[in-house]
């Protein structure tokens, strides 16, 4: 497999046999890591991480693997560099490219990833865009795989807003890897008509099926996965929270959704999530609207369905698969 020098922008641009070596390249890396086994590849290479939005488990993941794959890390904060504001991407790219062997980036529009991608000259990762967290979904494929042992003909109900980021990328892997995907919704926050397209193809190739239900006691059905994330996004005005918290309560994964997917259906999150009080925006928010939870139920997130925290994990093991291979 000859990933060398290829950017990692969305999962679209990759077949399934590259993400599936994707993600049994991670589960190498994680064995070895258990087992104290250095791995270091690329000693000696430096990778820089733009983040024009805040992180803990992308930033986190990003430097570890680096590390242990022997590079150097420079971190960019959403404030700390000349980005968007005195210089422009195409200008950032030719800069960074000439200084690094590769870039993260993580933002706003997916046209800046390719973009940047398109000017570096070496390998541009995205970090997560309006419209993409393919790191994410490789690690929640992976995820999944260690739970079931195998993803083909395996069902995932994306539960909440699923024109984002992380239900178009999921609908994209599912779809890419032969998971039924159903996103459940109101309709008008299913993934986007063309996106929907492009991944019917995908699917017919892969024997996916993609199903679109805006009834919350119909979509969950027999899931082995129930997935969501929050309702309001990184960037997303504060003002949404009202509308969003009336169109997407009904479709809050409690135990009476895990109870319509069935005994063996484990919950996942991309991560953060408002899932109690503990958090500023989750205190706020929860009394704002006298609720003690938003997207998950903290008996849910809480219990032993629950595979956030492996998941989060996997997110370090599959970003380290990623950079290893397109260095
Ligand atoms: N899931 C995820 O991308 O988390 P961070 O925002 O903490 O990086
Ligand atoms: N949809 C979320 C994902 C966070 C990992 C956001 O964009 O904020």
């Amino acid at each position: 497999m000859d990933l060398k020098g290829k950017s990692f922008l969305k999962l679209l641009d990759f077949d399934a046999e590259e993400i599936e070596f994707l993600i049994d390249s991670a589960m190498d890396f994680k064995e070895k890591k258990k087992k104290g086994i250095s791995h270091e590849i690329h000693k000696g290479k430096n990778i820089a991480l733009i983040f024009e939005k805040t992180s803990t488990r992308t930033r986190c993941s990003f430097e570890v693997a680096a590390y242990d794959l022997g590079m150097h890390v420079t971190y960019l904060d959403p404030s700390g560099s000349q980005i968007g504001k005195k210089e422009s991407i195409a200008d950032t790219a030719r800069v960074l490219g000439r200084i690094y062997d590769g870039i993260e980036y993580r933002g706003f529009g997916q046209e800046i990833v390719e973009e940047l991608s398109n000017y570096a000259g070496v390998p541009v990762w995205n970090g997560l865009t309006n419209e993409a967290h393919p790191t994410q979904v490789i690690a929640d494929l992976m995820t999944i795989k260690e739970h079931f042992g195998h993803l083909k003909g395996l069902k995932v109900c994306y539960m909440g807003d699923a024109r984002y980021n992380m239900g178009n990328s999921l609908m994209v892997g599912c779809a890419k890897m032969g998971i039924d995907f159903t996103a459940c919704a109101p309709q008008k926050y299913f993934p986007d008509e063309k996106l929907i397209e492009i991944c019917k193809t995908e699917a017919e190739k892969s024997g996916a099926s993609l199903k679109f239900e805006t009834d919350p006691k119909k979509g969950p059905k027999n899931a082995d996965v129930v997935y969501t994330d929050v309702w309001v996004s990184m960037g997303e005005p504060e003002e949404v929270w009202k509308e969003r918290i009336e169109e997407l309560s009904p479709y809050q994964v409690n135990k009476k959704v895990m109870d319509i997917a069935g005994k063996s259906a484990v919950f996942m999150h991309c991560l953060p999530s408002f899932h109690d009080h503990k958090t500023q925006i989750g205190e706020q928010i929860g009394k704002m609207f006298n609720m003690d939870s938003m997207e998950v139920t903290d008996d849910v997130f809480e219990s032993e369905k629950s595979i956030v925290f492996q998941e989060a994990e996997n997110r370090m093991h599959t970003i380290k698969a990623i950079m290893a291979a397109t260095l």
